[in-house]
């Protein structure tokens, strides 16, 4: 496995569309693993193709063990062309890019969702989240459609260097 390098922000490919992947072999299998790695060195929860400069609709995301309540289990996903297919609710939370490093913001996101892809055994996958998780697929979807996070920041004036807020308080992905 390996460690790949990052995209950030300025860079043109953040802000195109990836494009829908029509069947998983081994090269992507062995992607999503380097992402897996690429993203825990970093300290992120979830990383998209974009952000490594590749322009195909993958994304992974782990979500560590206790992250939102005492006892949460952890959560591991490779998500391949996801799309969200029921949204409810809506919460504002600090959300920090690892293409965006240093700077965090207020976004708000559905609470809840139900989302389709496909795993990396082409086998159809739906997942239902809330809080971190759910904040972080979307996060990662948003970079499959060329949108960061601080295009989502209402409140302008919430955009802050990520050490006033607290590393532990921002999603990161
Ligand atoms: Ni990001």
């Amino acid at each position: 496995m390996a460690v790949l390098d990052l995209v950030y922000e300025g860079d043109p490919r953040l802000r195109q569309k990836a494009t829908k992947i029509r069947h998983v072999d081994d090269s992507l299998r062995r992607l999503a693993a380097n992402m897996h790695e690429t993203m825990h060195a970093a300290r992120g929860v979830g990383l998209a193709g974009p952000q490594i400069g590749i322009m195909r609709r993958i994304a992974v995301v782990h979500i560590p063990e206790n992250y939102d309540d005492d006892g949460a289990p952890a959560v591991t996903l490779n998500l391949v062309n996801p799309e969200i297919i029921r949204a409810h609710g809506r919460v504002c939370a600090y959300e920090g890019c690892l293409s965006i490093p240093g700077w965090t913001g207020e976004v708000p996101r559905a609470e809840a969702i139900t989302v389709k892809a496909i795993d990396l055994d082409n086998r159809p996958l739906r997942i239902k989240a809330h809080k971190s998780l759910a904040r972080a697929i979307q996060h990662e979807i948003d970079h499959l459609d060329g949108i960061l996070f601080l295009d989502r920041v209402e409140d302008k004036a919430t955009i802050r260097q990520l050490e006033e807020v607290g590393e532990e308080d921002v999603v990161e992905a």
